[in-house]
C-alpha cells in the first residue's frame, strides 16, 4: 500500500461517520505496533511525531523509518509532522517524505500566525504535502514545547484563518489539552458545531488521551475528522514494559522491545475501534 496523504484519508470520511486516528510514535517498535493495529483492523492510519519529542528521536533517524513503516504497512498510511515549530524541522520532514506537516503558530497573535502559516503552506506545496494549522490554543504541551493554557477557538478567527492561509486541516481548541488530564475537561461541543458550520476543511482534535468514548463520539459526530493520541501510547508502552519485567525479572532486551510493540498496538487498536475505523481501509 503506498504512503498516502493525510487529506486523502480525511476527505474519504462520509459525513461524520468516523474520524481518522493520528498516533504519535517515537521509535521503530511504536511504528510496528501502530501499523499492526491498522492491518489487523483494516483501518487507515496516520503516524506522527511532534517537534517537541525530537530530543529523544532525531528526525533524521526516525523520519525515514516512519516513511518506510508506512510503505510497508498493508493499509493506507500517512506520515505527519505534529506541532512543527521551526521552518528548519518542517523543511527536513518534507525532504524526508512526510506527506503532511503541522505548523503550530498558536502562540502568535492571529495576524502573525496567519503569515507564518501561509509561508509553511507555500513551502509544503513544492513537495505536494498537506498542512495542518492551529487556531486558538490547546492546553498543555506536546513534549518539550512550552506549556500553554486553553484558549477556546473563536468562530470568526477560525473562518479567517482557514480562508487566508489555505491550510488543509485545522486544529481547534475546544477544551482539550495535551498529556494526562489533571481535572475533567469541559468540551465545548457547541463551539465545535459552530466552527464546523463556518469552515469547510477537516477539523482536528488534539489532546485525545484521557477523553471518554462519549467525548470522542460527540467530537467526531460534530465535525472532527482527525484525532491525535500520544500520551496514552507512551504510557501503555511503559506500563507493558513494567509488567513484563515484573512477570519475568530476567527479561532480555528483545522482551522489552516487544513490550513496546504490544503496548502501542493495544492502545492504537483500542482507539481505532472507538473512532469507528474498523474495516474503513
Ligand atoms: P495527548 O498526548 O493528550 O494524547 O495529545 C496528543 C496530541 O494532541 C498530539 O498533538
Amino acid at each position: 500500500m503506498p504512503l498516502v496523504k493525510m487529506t486523502e484519508l480525511l476527505h474519504a470520511v462520509p459525513g461524520n461517520e468516523y474520524a481518522v486516528g493520528s498516533f504519535n510514535v517515537s521509535d521503530m517498535e511504536m511504528a510496528m505496533g501502530a501499523t499492526k493495529a491498522a492491518e489487523d483492523l483494516h483501518a487507515p492510519l496516520i503516524m506522527q511525531i511532534a517537534e517537541g519529542r525530537l530530543r529523544y528521536s532525531p528526525l533524521e533517524l526516525l523520519g525515514p523509518m516512519m516513511v518506510a513503516a508506512a510503505k510497508r504497512c498493508k493499509m493506507p498510511t500517512a506520515v505527519h509532522l505534529d506541532h512543527g515549530a521551526t521552518m528548519k524541522t518542517i523543511r527536513l520532514a518534507l525532504e524526508i517524505g512526510f506527506t503532511s506537516v503541522m505548523f503550530d503558530g498558536s502562540k502568535y497573535p492571529l495576524e502573525e500566525n496567519i503569515e507564518k502559516t501561509k509561508e509553511v503552506v507555500r513551502l509544503a506545496s513544492f513537495y505536494g504535502a498537506a498542512v495542518e494549522g492551529e487556531i486558538g490554543s490547546i492546553g498543555g504541551a506536546e513534549g518539550d514545547m512550552a506549556e500553554s493554557d486553553v484558549s477556546i477557538t473563536k468562530v470568526e478567527d477560525a473562518k479567517r484563518f482557514a480562508e487566508e492561509t489555505g491550510i488543509d486541516a485545522m486544529a481547534v481548541a475546544i477544551g482539550t489539552a495535551h498529556g494526562n488530564y489533571k481535572k475533567k475537561p469541559e468540551l465545548r461541543i457547541d463551539r465545535l458545531k459552530e466552527i464546523a458550520a463556518a469552515v469547510d476543511i477537516p477539523l482536528v482534535l488534539h489532546g485525545g488521551t484521557g477523553l471518554t468514548e462519549q467525548d470522542f463520539q460527540n467530537c467526531l459526530s460534530n465535525g472532527i475528522k482527525k484525532i491525535n493520541i500520544a500520551t496514552a501510547s507512551y504510557d501503555n508502552s511503559a506500563r507493558t514494559i513494567k509488567e513484563v519485567v515484573q512477570a519475568k525479572p530476567d527479561a532480555n532486551y528483545f522482551d522489552l522491545s516487544d513490550a513496546i510493540v504490544q503496548g502501542t498496538y493495544q492502545n492504537v487498536k483500542k482507539h481505532m475501534l472507538i473512532f469507528g475505523l474498523k474495516g474503513r481501509a
